[in-house]
């Protein structure tokens, strides 16, 4: 059979791609650029390299930016009370895509890089179920984790079999980037208490280091949704969605705005403690939240509100394409946290550790997973009218 799998160039998914060749899969690599820094030629030739059979680079910046971080400006989408879920609605739109070209491309099977212990297997593999139902996620394979224990495997696999394994060493910690944000977990960051080192974050300044003078934006909402910025000293504007996103972004990231440090709880059942930065985001959340005080009824905000917070929730767990969220669409001085311990701490870093199994069989998810679709399959033929519009 053929595989679309969702490539990043890295070590974890090259292995994959080397491995489902192994395993007998003819593999179609997809790389989405929704905005991260990457070398997508190099990355390109990688794949071309390791065998597979053709390579989509897809750029999604601009549907990115319109249809999935608008709607959650427009939702003040925000999941316990402080995540604004950066790599939440990414997924949908790179696993919207990759169905796409897997449906173009006659490919029975879709496949990821995500872990058997997160939210990102699940997001990818509800889009899919919703979209397209047939699905391989290598590391909830026994045969493929119980090989691939930890990184010092892959990159014996990756030796053994003429993988380049990149020549700077690895951040001590797994980094998720696109236009919205970048987040980062596990590794050294999964001791809750300990700080994170300086020069982690890569998209803003140091609140230290920043300008002590302000850059005074005007935003202009249409519908919810930002329609032009202007910055009101130098008189320049931007009023296409992605220009607008990426100025804010900027803007955003030299006064060192939007950097959290939490711990939250993932959709299958785990404490997990991340770290984001999310320049234009947090300009955008604040400047909505604004608008709309001014210009909405009291009840009806209200009311908006408590979709809100469910918005954010189906959009965490991955139910983007379900009859909910479909639902829920028709209608319309800072404080750093930099680490935590508590003798009553619920938090288990085994069990959410990317390097040891803990108390958890990846297998599980899959069943937690597909109980999840089930409600999907009256809907699939409808969602397949939505992406193929
Ligand atoms: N915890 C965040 C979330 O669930 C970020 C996940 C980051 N993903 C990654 N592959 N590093 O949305
Ligand atoms: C992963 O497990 O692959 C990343 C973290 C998450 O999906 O929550």
């Amino acid at each position: 059979g053929t595989v679309v799998l969702a490539y990043s160039g890295g070590l974890d998914t090259s292995c994959i791609l080397v491995w489902l060749k192994e395993e007998g899969y003819d593999v179609i690599t997809y790389l989405a650029n929704i905005g991260q820094v990457e070398d997508f030629d190099a990355a390109k030739k990688k794949a071309e390299s390791l065998g597979a059979k053709k390579v989509f680079i897809e750029d999604l910046r601009a549907e990115f930016v319109e249809e999935f971080i608008w709607p959650s400006v427009q939702a003040s989408a925000i999941y316990e009370d402080r995540y604004l879920l950066g790599t939440s609605v990414a997924r949908p739109c790179i696993a919207r895509r990759q169905i796409q070209i897997a449906r173009q491309e006659g490919a029975q099977y879709v496949s990821h890089g995500a872990t058997g212990k997160g939210n990102d297997q699940i997001r990818f593999e509800l889009t899919c179920y919703a979209l397209y139902p047939e699905i391989i996620a290598p590391w909830r394979i026994p045969e493929f984790y119980n090989r691939f224990v930890g990184r010092k495997d892959l990159m014996e696999y990756a030796e053994k079999n003429g993988i380049p394994v990149p020549v700077t060493p690895k951040a001590p910690w797994s980094m998720d980037a696109n236009l919205m944000h970048i987040s980062y977990e596990s590794g050294i960051l999964e001791n809750p208490k300990s700080h994170a080192p300086a020069g982690l974050y890569l998209m803003t300044k140091s609140p230290e280091d920043a300008p002590n003078s302000p850059d005074v934006l005007e935003i202009e909402f249409k519908k919810g949704v930002p329609i032009k910025v202007t910055h009101v000293k130098e008189g320049k504007s931007k009023d296409t969605p992605l220009d607008i996103f990426s100025y804010l972004n900027e803007m955003g990231g030299r006064h060192g705005v939007g950097r959290i440090d939490i711990v939250e709880n993932r959709f299958i059942g785990m404490k997990s403690r991340g770290i984001y930065e999310t320049p234009g985001g947090t300009i955008l959340y604040h400047a909505h939240l604004d608008i709309e005080t001014f210009t909405m009824d009291r009840e009806v905000r209200r009311i908006k509100q408590g979709l809100g917070v469910k918005f954010a929730e189906m959009l965490y767990n991955g139910f983007w394409y379900s009859p909910e969220c479909e639902f829920l669409s028709v209608f319309k001085g800072q404080v750093y946290i930099l680490g935590r311990e508590s003798p009553k701490s619920l938090y288990n870093e085994d069990l959410v550790s990317m390097d040891v199994q803990g108390d958890y069989d990846p297998c599980d998810a899959s069943g937690f997973i597909k109980i999840n679709a089930v409600r999907f399959v009256s809907f699939i033929s409808y969602f397949w009218y939505v992406t193929a519009r």
